[in-house]
């Protein structure tokens, strides 16, 4: 029996190595493409463009990027309250940028802000329009975020896998100059053929208890 959808999404795993260096088929491809844009966002503001690179060399480029980034090890949530990174968080720049030497393929999330203007807008606005900029950015990164996992299910669909990397985002300026955009990047979802299963340290155990639902039936 074919698998269900249900089967698929809860076999979604971050995949990080073994791959194989086979290339993506087109018609994969452009289901995968056609998925992410087919994804809901809040009033149909569609807050994301597409930046399919399917060239070795550019890959390898933006991995480079990352490397040389400033401040990789630092590269962690902050604590908002003292702008200090979180301690009880690891920077993995390193592990990331090496999924990009590996892949035959990254779509490079761009932020098309249709709320929020941007960061640049959004860092200089005045206090009593923050609550609401926010809001919107929170609106922005649900749709960015339906648009990622409706990929990454499809492309596993298609027997692909791969992970999501936020932490590309430390190449922005390079990545936004190899590939000719000025929206801020989002991350990037790395795909290729890999029969690896994830390891620890990398991943928490998946499928925790059910601790983070409540039914109020
Ligand atoms: C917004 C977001 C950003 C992420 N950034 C990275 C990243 O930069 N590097 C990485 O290796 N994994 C990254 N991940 C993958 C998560 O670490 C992974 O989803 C999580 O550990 C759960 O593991 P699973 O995907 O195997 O279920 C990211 C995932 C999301 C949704």
């Amino acid at each position: 029996m074919g698998r269900t959808l249900t089967d698929l999404i809860l076999s979604r795993r971050s995949i990080r190595f073994g791959f194989d260096g086979a290339p993506i088929d087109e018609q994969a491809l452009d289901a995968i493409v056609r998925c992410g844009l087919a994804a809901p966002s809040s009033k149909n503001s569609m807050p994301w463009r597409l930046h399919v690179v399917a060239e070795r060399r550019l890959l390898s480029e933006i991995a480079d990027a990352m490397r040389a980034a400033p401040n990789i090890t630092s590269y962690v949530p902050h604590d908002p309250m003292t702008g200090r990174a979180r301690p009880d968080y690891r920077s993995t720049v390193i592990d990331s940028a090496a999924v990009l030497d590996e892949v035959p393929v990254a779509i490079v999330i761009e932020h098309v802000a249709p709320f929020t203007r941007g960061l640049d807008v959004l860092l200089t606005i005045e206090r009593d329009k923050l609550d609401s900029a926010l809001f919107g950015l929170a609106l922005e990164m649900i749709g960015v975020g339906a648009a990622l996992e409706n990929m990454w299910l499809c492309a596993l669909d298609h027997g692909l896998h791969g992970c999501f990397l936020g932490d590309a985002a430390i190449a922005e300026e390079s990545i936004q100059s190899l590939l000719g955009f000025e929206g801020e990047v989002l991350g990037a979802l790395a795909l290729g053929h890999s029969d690896a299963t994830p390891v620890p340290p990398m991943d928490a155990p998946a499928r925790p208890g059910l601790d983070r639902v409540v039914y109020h039936a």
